[in-house]
């Protein structure tokens, strides 16, 4: 479902990401671990065309993303959720103003809305709170919030870039598990993260990265002593 091939990202003449090769399947759950500066965000970024690699290809289920025409990109990150750090939660709407605003901007109707949206807020167990302000949440039910925004349209392909850095370890871990739930369900889900603690208790497939090189990928791994910082 995501594959690299020869990727290399410079950023002014100096690499970020060297001569990536990497293949997560459908449904398949990896955590993308190493230090900071190791090249995370970066590939990350080429994933969901935020920037593209100064040489290589980027497939997201078999099309290079690296060749599509700018009009084409809304394409792409539909089929893509996408969970941040900092939530990015419009702070004047409401958790399910916040989790439909996509849908409404894709076309989609009605009771139709309202079905997506419970469905989504459900899965992250929030339907209490869906005429909240995100202002009115704890920061690991904003990340909830953030994470039914990015599954409601169904997308096969769940990105988050460190999604538990401002969570303390057990909201965390929370956070993670229902990442690895929302997986079950088919979902190719890669998470970035610096949190030892979350990819050891959980001992899924983790892809190291250090300076922009990807020096081990294993499956039910640990948080590796070479990947720290
Ligand atoms: N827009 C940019 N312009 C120039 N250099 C950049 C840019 N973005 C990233 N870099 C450089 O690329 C390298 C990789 O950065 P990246 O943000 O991918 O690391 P990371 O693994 O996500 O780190 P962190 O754990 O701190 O988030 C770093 O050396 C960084 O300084
Ligand atoms: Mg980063």
């Amino acid at each position: 479902m995501i594959r690299l091939q020869n990727v290399n990202k410079d950023y002014v003449g100096r690499p970020a990401l060297a001569n990536i090769n990497l293949q997560i399947g459908l449904g398949e759950f990896a955590f993308l671990v190493g230090p900071s500066g190791a090249g995370k965000s970066t590939l990350m970024r080429l994933l969901y065309r935020e920037e593209v690699p100064t040489s290589g290809k980027v497939l997201i289920g078999g099309v290079d993303i690296t060749r599509l025409e700018p009009r084409q990109i809304p394409l792409l990150r539909r089929r893509l959720g996408i969970v941040f750090q900092d939530y990015k939660l419009l702070p004047r709407q409401t958790v399910f103003e916040n989790v439909s605003y996509i849908l409404r901007a894709l076309g989609v109707e009605g009771d139709q809305v309202i079905r997506r949206v419970t469905s989504a807020l459900c899965v992250v167990n929030l339907e209490d709170k869906a005429d909240a302000y995100p202002d009115e949440l704890s920061g690991g039910e904003q990340q909830r919030v953030g994470i039914a925004r990015a599954i409601v349209n169904g997308p096969p392909v769940l990105l988050a870039d460190e999604p538990t850095g401002n969570l303390d370890p057990q909201t965390s871990l929370e956070i993670v598990q229902l990442l690895e739930r929302i997986s079950q369900r088919g979902t190719t889900v890669l998470i970035s993260t610096h949190d030892q603690f979350i990819v050891n208790s959980l001992r899924r497939r983790v892809v190291s990265l250090k300076g922009g090189q990807l020096i081990s990928d294993v499956d039910s791994g640990v948080y590796e002593m070479e990947a720290r910082a």
